[in-house]
């Protein structure tokens, strides 16, 4: 990380200091128990505890200052080396964004380029984050998000980890309201910004999916002339963002071969569910083939606007390529396929679920078992708000659209999916409620046969991937662990 002293700290934050102000942390840290020698410890109310309760306990394992809401003392009545700030997100978010200014003139003096990407969008950012990522560091120091790092918290974080040896900087950005883009692109200053698609989760929260795409578009507005814009053409409302762009747009599309745009020509899925095409770039040389391991159609998008991001980032095509060619799922849960020694398959995507994503894993599970017993075993999508039944409807009318062999919905959040696949004609045999995860292991370990495909979906908080982790394991060897 770029080290700064106390005072700096200080100063940056329009924090108060309390101690010595030469100290100078060598990282940063906002749990407690991840604190080591040197370590900045940022205490910030959370959503279950108070940060503050924990600065004992950073200090212990070798913090070296405190960067908090409020002052706090030791046993003793003596305050802990701090500064205090009137917002600890905030002061986090200033830091990070002296940490880029720093890079970016530490490496102009040096004659060397820094170039920083933000990609945000409804679905797909871990994953083309990840694609990117596995791109540009094939060419240059990168550095990017651990796991789904996406926010006010996640971003600064992973701005801490890059420093003036850094030559790519990859950022996702995530939202739940207007205005959470923009600041997060006004903190890392992206010289290349990615709209993937504006859905419909969280719509609640925003209040409707034009206020989605109104907040997916800050990233774009936050870019200057000379930086690019990398649009996903084939969704309409992230094509429309167009004007709202001082910088190069760089669109991209399965649909069709643009030549000024990045396309993907001929594009199948193999019988793994595996998505192919022809990349052509707009770079005047012929188009080169990428054979993805990520499972499921709906990568397509994911692929491209990796090639795209990376292509304005100056990469190679054969080297965008290869590198896509080469990368499977780096994050658990994404579509990831298991074979049972009995001949059951499971595709656990229960990392997390919202319309769009349920939509996509349900289509590639369709795919993927034409000629096999299909089986969604789905938990609910939260946090939908007024849309809740509405999308819930839709997932079960699609189940039987798709043709799904069997379903199994779990939990009473999702009921309105079972009771509307009951509507759209699922036959009563085929489909299954089960009140509890338990229960639907009892009955997955009953009625799993020989040749069936099982796909496991649902938010985050219902647990499904832990189902689906237990259930890939051979009936007679699982064991009862692996609750939630
Ligand atoms: N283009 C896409 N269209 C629909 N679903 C997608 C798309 N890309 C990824 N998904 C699915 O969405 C889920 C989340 O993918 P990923 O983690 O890449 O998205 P994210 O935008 O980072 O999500 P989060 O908001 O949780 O950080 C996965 O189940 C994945 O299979
Ligand atoms: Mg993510």
């Amino acid at each position: 990380m770029i080290a700064f002293t106390a005072a700096e700290i200080a100063q940056l934050t329009h924090g108060r200091l309390n101690g010595d102000p030469d100290v100078t942390p060598t990282s940063v840290v906002t749990d407690s128990r991840e604190a080591k020698t040197g370590s900045l410890y940022v205490a910030k109310p959370g959503e279950h505890a108070d940060g503050h309760h924990f600065v004992h306990a950073a200090f212990e394992r070798g913090a070296v200052l405190v960067l908090a809401e409020r002052k706090v003392v030791d046993a003793h009545g003596s305050p802990y080396p701090a500064v205090v700030v009137d917002d600890a997100v905030l002061a986090l978010g200033a830091l990070a964004a002296e940490t880029i200014r720093r890079i970016r003139s530490e490496r102009k003096l040096r004659g060397e380029l820094f170039t920083v990407i933000g990609i945000t969008g409804s679905a797909g950012k871990t994953t083309t984050k990840d694609l990117l990522a596995g791109i540009l560091s094939t060419t240059g120091a990168t550095v990017a998000p651990q796991g789904s790092y996406n926010g006010e918290v996640g971003v600064p974080l992973t701005v801490f980890n890059a420093d003036a040896g850094t030559r790519f900087l990859v950022i996702e950005m995530g939202a739940t309201g207007l205005g959470h883009i923009k600041y997060l692109a006004d903190m890392v200053k992206p010289d290349i910004g990615v709209v993937l698609m504006v859905g419909t989760a969280h719509a609640g929260e925003f209040g409707g999916v034009d206020n989605i795409a109104r907040t997916k578009g800050e990233l774009l507005e936050a870019l200057s002339e000379h930086g690019t814009a990398v649009i996903n053409l084939d969704d309409a409302r992230v094509a429309a963002m167009r004007p709202r762009t001082k910088a190069k747009v760089l669109g991209f599309t399965a649909s069709a071969g643009l030549p000024e745009e990045v396309g993907a020509l001929n594009v199948f899925i193999n019988s793994d569910g595996f998505p192919g095409f022809d990349l052509a770039l707009p770079d005047g040389g012929p188009s080169v083939p990428v054979r993805s391991r990520l499972i499921g159609a709906h990568h397509v998008t994911n692929l491209l606007a990796a090639a795209a991001a990376a292509f304005a980032a100056d990469i190679a095509s054969s080297a965008i390529a290869t590198s896509l060619s080469s990368q499977a799922a780096a994050s658990r849960w994404r579509m990831e396929r298991m074979e049972r020694e009995d001949g059951v398959t499971i595709i656990n995507d229960a990392f997390n679920a919202n319309p769009e994503s349920m939509s996509a894993a349900l289509r590639a599970l369709a795919e993927l078992g034409r000629e096999r017993r299909t089986w969604a075993v789905l938990g609910a999508m939260l946090e939908l708000g007024d849309d809740s039944v509405q999308e819930h409807n839709a997932v079960g009318a699609q189940v039987v659209q798709l043709n799904i062999s069997k379903l199994v919905v779990v939990g009473q959040e999702a009921r309105a999916l079972f009771d509307s696949a009951i509507k759209e004609g699922l036959p009563g045999d085929e489909c299954h409620f089960t009140e509890s995860v338990e229960d639907a292991y009892e009955l997955l370990q009953n009625e799993l046969e020989a040749g069936d495909l099982v796909l496991f979906k649902s938010s985050k908080q219902v647990g499904l991937r832990h189902l689906g982790d237990r259930t890939s394991l051979s009936p007679r060897a699982s064991s009862p662990a692996g609750k939630d």
